[in-house]
């Protein structure tokens, strides 16, 4: 699926951009974003385009201001290793989810499967270290940039910007993040970090709409959809 217009793409962390100018872009007020449902709302809005504006997106999700009243039934965690608890599956378009990472959790090297990828935290503390796709094979992964992600930041990566791997640094603070993948998929390609070794990983959800699901059982449409 092409649909992002990519506005002013850096090949970097997604930093300040200008209000004034989105907002001539979008040829709109910018949204007000007061709740969860406001934000699922109105990305459900931006995604119905067939043109997504990735700044706007950003702007979005930046906007939220984290309150654990809305996504506390979607805070599910594992003693063993982050989970991956579904929000809204976007109409099919981009899975919304909230990522809940345990003390000292933290996710293998991986790339996006082609999908661009939205992370917002939500409570606590990570830290995104990315790497270059290897050039070579058995070369060890070169580490490209690193950055502490606090609540209420957003991050954004995409296969063309290179690979990351995400961990809660903490021994005593759990962290969640809420993640947009567009388009959504099922699998992935994860590295070693020494090696540069790769194999396809398939991604799964412990729980979809705020109900535990059985490993590794398919996420069933809505009936209404
Ligand atoms: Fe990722």
């Amino acid at each position: 699926m092409e649909v992002f217009k990519y506005n002013e793409f850096k090949n970097d962390f997604v930093e300040d951009y200008d209000d004034i100018k989105l907002c001539k872009e979008i040829g709109n007020d910018l949204p007000v974003i007061n709740n969860l449902d406001d934000l699922i709302k109105e990305l459900e809005v931006i995604f119905s385009s067939d043109k997504v504006n990735i700044d706007l997106v950003h702007y979005v999700m930046k906007s939220y201001k984290s309150n654990p009243a809305d996504w506390k039934k979607f805070a599910k965690f594992d003693r063993f290793r982050y989970t991956r608890n579904l929000v809204d599956h976007g109409n099919g378009k981009y899975n919304l989810m909230t990522l809940c990472w345990g003390e000292g959790h933290g996710s293998a090297i991986h790339d996006h499967a082609n999908s661009h990828c939205f992370m917002k935290m939500l409570q606590g503390s990570l830290e995104e270290i990315r790497f270059a796709w290897p050039k070579e094979q058995g070369e060890r992964l070169q580490e490209i940039g690193r950055k502490q992600l606090n609540v209420n930041d957003v991050a954004y990566i995409n296969d063309s910007i290179g690979l990351h791997r995400v961990e809660n640094p903490s021994s005593v603070d759990t962290a969640i993040s809420l993640h947009l993948y567009c388009p959504p998929y099922k699998n992935c390609t994860v590295f070693n970090q020494n090696t540069g070794f790769k194999s396809t990983s398939t991604v799964t959800f412990y729980s979809a709409f705020g109900k535990r699901i059985k490993e590794n059982k398919e996420i069933m449409e809505p009936e209404d959809n």
